[in-house]
């Protein structure tokens, strides 16, 4: 049976993943291909650390350049992160005419237009399906199975953290930072928490989504991103009682002026069935204009689901490198020539509904008073709901979910409202979204 030679540059959660697949799957893997996959070479960046499972007898190295240059390995599967030294290790890895896995969503967002361009001169793959949505094989959902559809918008829960933070604070008591550090234990979280936290790790992923469902180029610098962090447990109860979820939401639509593209959080009705996607767990929806809605579900990140969509991008690698590179499925689902730069639209166009949640002095008129500003703005409020003044505050929780309104009138409208004597606090606010 012939072999095909793998190096693995990076070991952590998912590198310990990789290894433990290629290790206990291997027969079913064999049978899938007609030949074996070896890991020849594996770079850690510190080699006294502990290691995430055993290695055997496969060879370590702490540098990076041993497994680029290494004259037997194949495929580079790159596990390490960050942009910088991934990128040229990469590109080294390409000129030498190597084939590249990666599961690094912020090197493919923010570099992926000029290394998908490199690896087509060099006749080489970049796979990537585990730069999204860890396990739900979504790349090839959007790439291939809905290959006979305009995609006409694409909403997803793509950050693992984010979803368990936002699922763990229901429970009484909660603590954001409490919940975080689990979810850095349990091997969720970005090396930088922030990422996941500040929407930063959504907006890589919802960059690589867009371009793929829409044949337009990487653009990350274009996505408005949102994070978790001023999501109060408050507001979570508050949704919920008004007949929302609240998720942390990578959206991407076409619109009349250009693409919206954008991750913040979102309330949703909880009927929907993304509404119900707890934990970890990730799911994307997705709707083409023949298959209708559609959505795909599974674990967002952890080593056993990142690493399976590593294996399935070295299988496919082992299945196409003998096709010419103008016959293998297009990097990014669209021929190169044919990616097309439509204007994406700023945030302040966008046109959605809003929760707005503010605290106000508990006196006779001042409902009256909000409402107004907001009527001047032409603004109406579908939903209400409103908290008491306690022993412990004077002012009352005012809760409120508008009708569909453009963004920028919106904050014309809070503006106003920030500036009355009788608001305390900053006022919150949240875009609504019913999708479909
Ligand atoms: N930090 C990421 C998440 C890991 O929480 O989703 C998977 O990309």
């Amino acid at each position: 049976m012939k072999t095909v030679k793998v190096g693995l540059i990076g070991f952590g959660t998912v590198g310990g993943g990789t290894v433990d697949i290629l290790k206990n799957t291997l027969p079913e893997i064999q049978r899938r291909i007609g030949q074996t996959v070896e890991i020849t070479i594996i770079a850690m960046r510190d080699l006294q650390r502990t290691r995430p499972v055993d290695t055997g007898d496969i060879p370590l190295t702490d540098q990076a350049s041993d497994v680029v240059n290494h004259p037997d390995v194949e495929i580079v599967v790159e596990l390490m992160g960050g942009t910088s030294v991934a990128k040229s290790l990469l590109e080294t890895a390409i000129r030498n005419g190597k084939h590249v896995v990666t599961a690094n969503k912020a090197l493919i967002a923010e570099h992926g237009n000029e290394l998908f361009a490199l690896a087509e001169k060099h006749q080489v793959m970049i796979a990537y399906e585990a730069a999204v949505a860890g396990g739900i094989p979504i790349i090839k959902a959007l790439r291939e199975g809905l290959a006979g559809n305009r995609i006409e918008w694409l909403a997803g829960i793509i950050n693992g953290t984010g979803n368990y933070i936002l699922t763990e604070m229901k429970q009484p008591n909660a603590d954001f930072y409490q919940v975080l550090k689990t979810a850095q234990e349990l091997g969720y979280a970005e090396a930088n928490p922030t990422f996941d936290v500040e929407g930063i790790d959504a907006a890589h992923k919802l960059t690589i989504l867009a371009s793929i469902a829409f044949g337009i180029e990487l653009q990350f610098d274009k996505v408005y991103t949102e994070g978790i962090s001023r999501v109060t447990a408050d507001d979570i109860r508050y949704a919920e009682q008004m007949g929302y979820a609240v998720k942390h939401l990578g959206i991407a639509s076409r619109t009349a002026t250009g693409f919206s593209l954008r991750v913040h959080p979102t309330l949703i009705p909880d009927n929907v069935l993304i509404a119900n996607v707890n934990g970890v767990m990730n799911a994307v929806m997705a709707y083409g204009n023949h298959v209708g809605p559609t959505m795909y579900y599974g674990p967002g990140a952890g080593a056993g689901p990142t690493a399976s969509a590593v294996v399935a991008d070295i299988i496919d690698v082992i299945r196409w490198k003998h096709q010419p590179t103008e016959d293998r499925v297009p990097a990014l689902g669209f021929k190169a020539d044919q990616m097309k730069n439509q204007p994406v639209v700023d945030i302040d166009e966008i046109e959605t509904a809003y929760y707005i949640r503010c605290f106000a002095l508990d006196h006779a008129g001042v409902l009256a008073k909000i409402t107004t500003i907001l009527a001047d703005y032409e603004i109406s409020v579908e939903h209400m709901l409103q908290e008491p003044s306690t022993n412990n505050s004077k002012d009352a929780t005012l809760v409120m979910v508008t009708n569909t309104v453009k963004e920028n009138k919106l904050n014309q409208a809070l503006q106003t409202l920030q500036a009355l004597d009788e608001i305390d606090g900053e006022i919150m606010r949240i875009r609504v979204d019913a999708l479909g």
